[in-house]
């Protein structure tokens, strides 16, 4: 696909995308869209604003605001989502379709996570909304975590893939999903192994951490995300599959900034932030796994040709060079603390 150069210290690669990304609104936005934009050239961005983006109209003036946060002369171009809750209709599936900005539909089970209590309460009532992405061929984004709280929190991606994900391929055979941020061995086989259609999204903290990480040498709520992290035999299943070269599995950061008051806090909140630092983290995870050389197929080439798009024309460079996470960033009001930060890293993406 390109004259890929692969060296011990110096990498170019088609310039990624990230296809699952947080930017938030208002002053957040503005803090953290640039750094999104200096590392990806597009991103899905996620609906899960308060009110959420259930809307055309929404998404359209939401996308309005991130390119107006966008530094100037920019070519970050935001790919618009639309939340499902229950009462999305087929009209409006429709008319998401026809907008030429909305490229998916992204279903959080009512109260699975951030901002998810507009969702859907049961997938029996989004079946107009699921017939109608199937036949517009319009992607279903899924936060793939059953919400019953008798099944144990470590469970809940494993036994969605049994009560939900299979039925729903099922139902909608020619629906086109991405399974979101898998965290599990039994996600990565489903959809190794699954019909065609299906794609997943892994996000570097995924790839680079266990479930330890949450508590080693104290709670430590930057490590705290959802679906949570796992234990050491799932993170080694996600790095075989992003490694594979399979093309069903892709780049998604989950990057989902939160205030460092609202992280270090008794109830923190979900959310790791990675935007500034997101392509050198899933560098060290692929040169681990010394697989550095099927980084650009998944960072680059297989997350496009899922949403039926060519991957961009533009590249980048990363060079080894060591250089320390900044321990916080300006936030409105506070600050946000990225992940890993204060450690260092020996990947940087050249300017
Ligand atoms: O950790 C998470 N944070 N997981 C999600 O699904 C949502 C996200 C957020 O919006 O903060
Ligand atoms: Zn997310």
């Amino acid at each position: 696909m390109s004259e890929r150069r692969v060296h011990t210290d110096d990498i170019t690669l088609i310039r990624p995308d990230d296809w699952h990304l947080h930017l938030r609104d208002g002053d957040a936005l503005a803090a953290v869209v640039g750094a999104s934009a200096a590392q990806f050239r597009r991103a899905i961005v996620m609906p899960n604003l308060r009110p959420p983006v259930t809307t055309v109209a929404l998404a359209a003036a939401y996308r309005e605001r991130i390119l107006a946060a966008l530094p100037a002369g920019s070519a970050f171009e935001p790919l618009m989502t639309l939340y499902q809750t229950d009462n999305t209709s087929a009209q409006q599936i429709r008319d998401a379709k026809a907008s030429g900005i909305v490229h998916a539909v992204k279903l959080y089970p009512a109260g699975a996570t951030t901002n998810s209590d507009a969702g859907v309460s049961d997938i029996r009532k989004a079946r107009a909304a699921l017939e109608s992405m199937q036949r517009e061929d319009l992607p279903l984004l899924v936060h793939g975590e059953v919400t019953d709280p008798a099944v144990d929190l470590f469970d809940r991606e494993r036994v969605f893939i049994d009560q939900v994900m299979i039925p729903l391929r099922r139902d909608f055979p020619d629906l086109r999903v991405v399974f979101e941020h898998i965290t599990t061995r039994e996600a990565a086989q489903y959809v190794r192994d699954a019909e065609p259609g299906i794609g997943a999204t892994i996000t570097a903290h995924h790839l680079l951490y266990n479930r330890n990480a949450i508590f080693s040498g104290g709670l430590r709520p930057h490590w705290y995300c959802l679906p949570v992290l796992k234990r050491e035999t799932h993170r080694s299943a996600l790095v075989g599959a992003a490694t594979s070269g399979n093309p069903r599995f892709f780049l998604g950061t989950d990057s989902a900034p939160h205030a460092q008051r609202l992280k270090e806090h008794a109830s923190a909140c979900a959310g790791c932030y990675t935007a500034l630092h997101a392509i050198e983290l899933y560098a060290t995870a692929f040169e681990l796994a010394g697989a550095i050389d099927r980084l650009e197929g998944f960072a680059s080439v297989h997350g496009p040709a899922f949403y039926g798009l060519l991957p961009n024309t533009t590249r980048v460079r990363l060079r080894r060079e060591r250089w320390e996470i900044p321990a916080s960033l300006p936030f409105p009001g506070d600050a946000i603390v990225p992940l890993a930060a204060g450690e260092t890293l020996e990947w940087r993406l050249a300017s």
